[in-house]
């Protein structure tokens, strides 16, 4: 995408993407729901280095939500052996692509295999720092801040933290995108126009795109459909 220095200046350097629309891209193709994530992975490839290429930090992917267990045991299964093949990619060619992985979600209820080498991946990358990607694995936003309350409440309970003092800077700290900037940019294909419990916290200022194209259809240049709307709109953060 060619940018002015201006739209370089207003670069994004966090977009947040829920990857939907996989099951109904392959309904469409009279293929079981399993080709759709396979495709979808593929996307997600394809997203994450044209990502660096126009240089966002910090790419957010949604992959699988605490609402996602409700699915069948074999849709389940096959998008957790899609994840570890990916992931199990992602360690092999770590020193190569030097990408910082980071997981949101809470990995106690995935498998043991699968856990590990998010774990693995999270702790070799930790040094990485000119790109990150963070997946939202077992992520909920409402679990996540449920999660961060009972953190909280554990640090005041042993004497580290007083509730009076609690700030949101400080709460931030018990999320699981602690460090990590909020996105500027959050979009959504598949037509579905809701958040799905993806970010709350993070997005409340963010600025949504909603498309029509199903993920694994979504090219580089709907990337930039998304960044070009997201030049058109005006920030205000309850300013004037
Ligand atoms: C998103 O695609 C992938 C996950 C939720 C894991 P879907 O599987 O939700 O696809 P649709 O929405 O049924 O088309
Ligand atoms: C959100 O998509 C979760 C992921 C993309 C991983 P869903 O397909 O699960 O969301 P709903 O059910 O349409 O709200
Ligand atoms: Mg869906």
């Amino acid at each position: 995408m060619a940018l002015s220095d201006k739209e370089k200046a207003l670069m994004p350097q966090h977009i947040a993407i829920i990857m939907d629309g996989n099951g109904r891209w392959a309904k469409k193709r009279g293929l079981p729901r399993t080709a759709g994530h396979k495709a979808g992975g593929e996307t997600f490839r394809t997203i994450a280095n044209y990502c660096r290429s126009i240089g966002v930090k910090y790419l957010s992917v949604y992959a699988f939500s605490t609402e996602n267990w409700k699915r069948s045991q074999e849709e389940i299964g096959a998008l957790m052996i899609l994840l570890e093949r990916y992931l199990a990619e992602g360690l092999r060619d770590m020193e190569k692509n030097k990408v910082c992985f980071r997981f949101f979600g809470d990995l106690s209820r995935l498998n043991p295999r699968l856990r590990k080498l998010c774990l693995q991946a999270q702790e070799r990358s930790a040094d990485y720092h000119e790109v990150q990607v963070n997946f939202c694995l077992n992520y909920g936003g409402r679990d996540e801040i449920v999660r961060a309350a009972k953190a909280f409440a554990a640090d005041v309970a042993a004497g580290k933290r007083s509730a009076d003092s609690l700030t949101e800077a400080e709460f931030e700290n018990y999320l699981d995108s602690a460090g990590v900037p909020d996105p500027e940019l959050v979009i959504r294909p598949s037509g579905e126009q809701r958040l799905s419990n993806f970010l709350p916290w993070q997005s409340a200022y963010s600025e949504f795109v909603f498309m029509d194209v199903l993920w694994p259809d979504f090219g580089p240049e709907d990337l930039d459909k998304a960044i070009e709307e997201y030049f058109r709109r005006n920030r205000r953060f309850g300013g004037v």
